[in-house]
Order: structure tokens, then C-alpha cells, then sequence
């Protein structure tokens, strides 16, 4: 087979053939097409990146027609089941599950970074007391830049590495002392010798009225949700780290950034907004009103269907068992019947058939959340505690890639063309009176 593509210009009925890798070709090899051997020749516009790959990535492996999802080529469902979350970050990290060996010293490595400076805590503490949790997170993930300076050495491997473990032992601790924070709750120290969920579960509810959520089988059941949420490759979040990353920034601040990204309802925020639907249908009595509102184009069902996944996201799946596991210890959540018949009509339903609207990663989460006393205030901050280790994975890669420079797309113009300033824009003509007169 030739792998090449043959393209022909009907404005100059001129043929160029580019060669195909991975069913792609290179944008720049577009640029070839030109009519006049001066314009600036030819470029792709793809507003939202909806068919542009913007890096090669030997990280995360999504089948969105299949509903498959690897991370260095392990099944997601695999991962969830039998290993830990500090196993699949070592892995996300370094490309293989780690040794025994090399387990303890990458455990080792973060816990010697569990610990933030006095001077972070009071940082934190000049929120207001309804600051909400994300902004807390990505103001202070950023001011953690300036307490590294080390990490500005970007192309040093042993940087990144320090980089790295920090980031991944401090985001929890930021994430529980935001949650103390607006709760008025004094801050409790990290646990070193706990699990990394038990000891994010230790900081949240230690010395506080939810003591009892302190229990090992909610924090496995966090162990798996965090492990699924590890990374997703270019999704928004991931596409700003590594846009930040790109200027050479260093790892805090584009951290902060992809934070910031991981913000938006549009991203992080879906799971809040399953809680809020479900409590606005109320019971499974109303679940046909609900979706016939829904088939009127009225409302959507939040938490179904995903730009990539056109079958059942598998972290629906995976989150769906670990549900049963967590209501064994706190008491079914009301929700999840609700949700699964909600799930369970809409599956039979046209609308939903014809379209591939599945439910997402989101639909079932809030719902595990919740019923851990995890307020939706949280929601998003839960998925930024994981996700921190894929964006920090694929900001490696995008440092360590001889072919990445600085992200800097193009555009194309569509506003005036060159046009002479007003008379009146010439310097020093314009008097006080006449800037007067004109407003
Ligand atoms: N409820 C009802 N109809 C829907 C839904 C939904 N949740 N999602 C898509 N549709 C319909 C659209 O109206 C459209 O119908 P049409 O062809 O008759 O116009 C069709 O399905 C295709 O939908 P698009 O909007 O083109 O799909 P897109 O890929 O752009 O959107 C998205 C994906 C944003 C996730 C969308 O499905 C949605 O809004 N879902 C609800 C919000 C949600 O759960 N977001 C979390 C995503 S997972 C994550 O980010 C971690």
C-alpha cells in the first residue's frame, strides 16, 4: 500500500502528494499548496481542535466507538480492580507498573513532599470562608511556584522528577485544607504512613463531625475513582498544561493553569449537575415527563453522552460497582436507584439509541461522592487530586519531545483590511475640547 495522500487543487489543478503516518498528515505539508508561488500557502481550520492532533503521545489509548480506555496499554477496568492509585501514577508517569523496589521509593519520594509551608496556610487562610474549592486550588498550586524556583529548570530530568513528586504529595493536602477552611475547621497534618486516599480521607474528616467516613473501604472506593480519573489525553485541561507547559512555564504554573481549565462546567463541573437533575426529578415517577422534556430538546440528561465516547464510557462501568461497595458502608444513596432507572429507560429509549448517548464518567460519580459526605462543591477538586498526575505526565512527554516548540496556533483573518487612523487620531491634534465634544 502507498502510503501517501494525493491532493488536487482545482484553482490551479495542481497535484501534491503528502505521505500518511498513523492516518495523518502533517499540516505543514499543506502549506505546499499555494496558487502564486508567494502567498503563504494553505492551512487547516479547526476551531476547538476537533480534528487536529496536537502531539504524538504514548500515554492514554481512547476507542471512543469501542469504549476502550488504556493507560500505557493496561485496560482501565484491569487497573481499577488490582492495583492502587500510587501504582497506576507511577505507571501513567514512567510507562511501566512499577517494581516493589521502585513502588517503595516512588512512595517514599511523594510522602518527603507531604507538607506545605506555614506560609501556605496562611495563604489559604485569607480566603473568605465561601471561597469556593477550585479557586482556593489553583491560587495556591500557583503559589507554590514561587517556593520552588528549582522547578523554573525545566529540561533538568531530576527537576522534573522533584517537580513531580511534589506536586503529587501537596494536592491533597491543598484540597483538604480548602475544604477545612470553609468549614472553619482547623488543619490536620498528613498521615505519612496512610494509603494516599486514606490519608486525603484522614486530612478531610479527622477531628470533625464526619470522623466516621474515615473507613477503609470509602477509601478504596476513592483509590478507584482516583485511578480512573488519572488522565483522558488531550482533553481541555490536558491541551492547557501542555499549551502553558510549552512556553517553558514551570510545572506549578501550568498545573494551575490546567486547573483552571479543569474549572468549567463544560469539563470538571458535569457530576454537580447530575445531583441537581436528579433532585429536580425527585422520583421514578417522573422520570417520562423528564424525558420526554428531554427528547423536546427542553433540558439535556446531564452526565450522558461525550465528544469521544459514542458506547458506554467504561468509567461509568467501573464507578457503577464501586457504588455498591461504598452504600454497603454508608447506606444506599436514593440517587443511584433513581439514576440507574433514569439510565435504564433512557438505554431503550430512540432518542438515545440513535444518537449513542451513553452515560459518562459523570452520571454515576456525584452520586458515589455524595453519599461519601463530599459536598458538589469538591466534585471538581476530587477530579483535579488524580488528573494532576496525567497532566504532569503529558507535560513531561511534552518537554522531553524533541519535535514540540511553543504552542502557537494559527488564525485565520477575517477583520479589516489596512485602513487609514481618523484625522483626528493624529498625535497631538486632538484638543481637550474636541476629546470633550466627541463623548
Ligand atoms: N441529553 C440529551 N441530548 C443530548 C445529550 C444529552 N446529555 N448529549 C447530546 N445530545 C444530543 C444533542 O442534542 C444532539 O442532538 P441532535 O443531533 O438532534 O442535534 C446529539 O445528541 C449530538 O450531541 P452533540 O451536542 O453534537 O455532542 P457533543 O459531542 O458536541 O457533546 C457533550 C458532548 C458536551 C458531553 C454532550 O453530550 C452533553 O452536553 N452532555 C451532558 C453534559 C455532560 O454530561 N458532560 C460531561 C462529559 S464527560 C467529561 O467531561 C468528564
Amino acid at each position: 500500500m502507498d502510503n501517501t495522500v494525493t491532493v488536487t487543487d482545482n484553482r490551479t489543478e495542481k497535484q501534491y502528494t503528502f505521505p500518511v503516518t498513523h492516518d495523518t498528515i502533517r499540516a505543514m505539508d499543506l502549506r505546499k499548496i499555494k496558487v502564486n508561488p508567494d502567498d503563504f500557502g494553505m492551512m487547516s481550520y479547526d476551531p476547538a481542535f476537533m480534528n487536529t492532533a496536537s502531539c504524538q503521545s504514548k500515554i492514554t489509548f481512547i476507542d471512543g466507538d469501542k469504549g476502550i480506555l488504556r493507560y500505557r496499554g493496561y485496560d482501565i477496568a484491569d487497573l481499577a480492580e488490582h492495583c492502587t492509585f500510587p501504582q497506576v501514577a507511577y505507571l501513567v508517569i514512567h510507562g511501566e507498573l512499577p517494581t516493589p523496589e521502585q513502588e517503595a521509593e516512588w512512595l517514599a519520594a511523594i510522602r518527603i513532599h507531604m507538607g506545605i509551608f506555614e506560609n501556605i496556610k496562611k495563604f489559604m487562610e485569607g480566603f473568605r470562608y465561601d471561597a469556593h474549592p477550585m479557586g482556593m486550588l489553583v491560587s495556591t498550586i500557583a503559589a507554590l511556584s514561587t517556593f520552588y524556583p528549582d522547578a523554573k529548570n525545566v529540561r533538568s530530568h531530576e527537576n522534573q522528577m522533584h517537580s513531580i513528586h511534589r506536586i503529587i504529595g501537596k494536592i491533597p493536602i491543598i484540597a483538604a485544607y480548602g475544604y477545612r477552611h470553609s468549614k472553619g475547621l482547623d488543619y490536620i497534618a498528613p498521615e505519612q504512613n496512610l494509603g494516599y486516599a486514606e490519608n486525603f480521607m484522614h486530612m478531610m474528616w479527622d477531628r470533625s463531625p464526619l470522623q466516621h467516613l474515615k473507613h477503609p473501604v470509602l477509601a478504596r472506593a476513592l483509590d478507584v475513582l482516583f485511578i480512573l480519573h488519572i488522565d483522558h489525553e488531550q482533553n481541555c485541561s490536558t491541551n492547557a498544561m501542555r499549551a502553558v507547559g510549552s512556553s517553558e512555564a514551570d510545572p506549578f504554573l501550568s498545573t494551575a493553569a490546567a486547573a483552571a481549565a479543569l474549572a468549567g462546567p463544560l469539563h470538571g463541573g458535569a457530576n454537580e449537575a447530575v445531583l441537581k437533575m436528579l433532585d429536580e426529578i425527585g422520583s421514578k415517577e417522573n422520570i417520562p415527563a423528564f424525558i420526554k422534556g428531554v427528547k423536546e430538546g427542553k433540558e439535556k440528561l446531564m452526565g450522558f453522552g461525550h465528544r469521544v465516547y459514542k458506547n458506554y464510557d467504561p468509567r461509568a462501568r467501573m464507578i457503577k460497582k464501586t457504588a455498591e461497595s461504598v452504600f454497603e458502608i454508608t447506606g444506599r444513596n436514593k440517587k443511584i436507584d433513581l439514576a440507574m432507572e433514569l439510565e435504564r429507560i433512557a438505554l431503550s429509549d430512540d432518542y438515545f439509541i440513535s444518537r449513542k448517548l451513553y452515560p459518562n464518567v459523570d452520571f454515576y460519580s456525584g452520586i458515589i461522592y455524595e453519599a461519601m459526605g463530599l459536598e458538589p462543591k469538591m466534585f471538581t477538586v476530587l477530579f483535579a487530586i488524580p488528573r494532576a498526575v496525567g497532566w504532569l505526565a503529558q507535560w513531561q512527554e511534552l518537554i522531553n519531545d524533541p519535535e514540540q516548540k511553543i504552542a502557537r496556533p494559527r488564525q485565520v483573518y477575517i477583520g479589516y483590511d489596512q485602513r487609514p487612523l481618523p484625522d483626528s487620531y493624529t498625535y497631538g491634534a486632538r484638543t481637550e475640547e474636541a476629546l470633550v465634544s466627541t463623548h
